[in-house]
């Protein structure tokens, strides 16, 4: 069985309030070159999901295994996300998701 081929996997919100409230497109295209910029790109993983369900909250991403949320994640955000929690496992506790109402 294959567990835990990442060290972590981002999963940047791609639905419809999120793309409204945010910039997918360009969040991943960060995550992206920060990760293929410290040559981690078997370690880190950044990829697109569909609706997380918390779309009040948009946008947001989710990291796993660690399963820690993330909600109104701005631009200015996206570097303290990689540097903190993807390059050295500590969440920001400030940007995460603060209850689950769903939508
Ligand atoms: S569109 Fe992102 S949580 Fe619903």
């Amino acid at each position: 069985m294959l567990k835990n081929r990442f060290k972590h996997h981002l999963f940047i919100c791609h639905g419809k309030s999120c793309s409204e409230n945010g910039n997918p497109e360009q969040a991943k295209a960060f995550f992206k070159d920060k990760i293929k910029e410290h040559s981690l790109e078997g370690t880190l993983r950044a990829c697109f999901s569909s609706c997380l369900n918390l779309c009040k909250q948009s946008p947001n991403m989710v990291v796993y295994p660690d399963g820690v949320w993330y909600s109104g994640v701005q631009n200015l955000d996206w570097g303290r996300i990689f540097n903190q929690h993807l390059l050295n496992s500590k969440p920001v506790v400030e940007l995460q998701t603060k209850n689950e109402d769903p939508k």
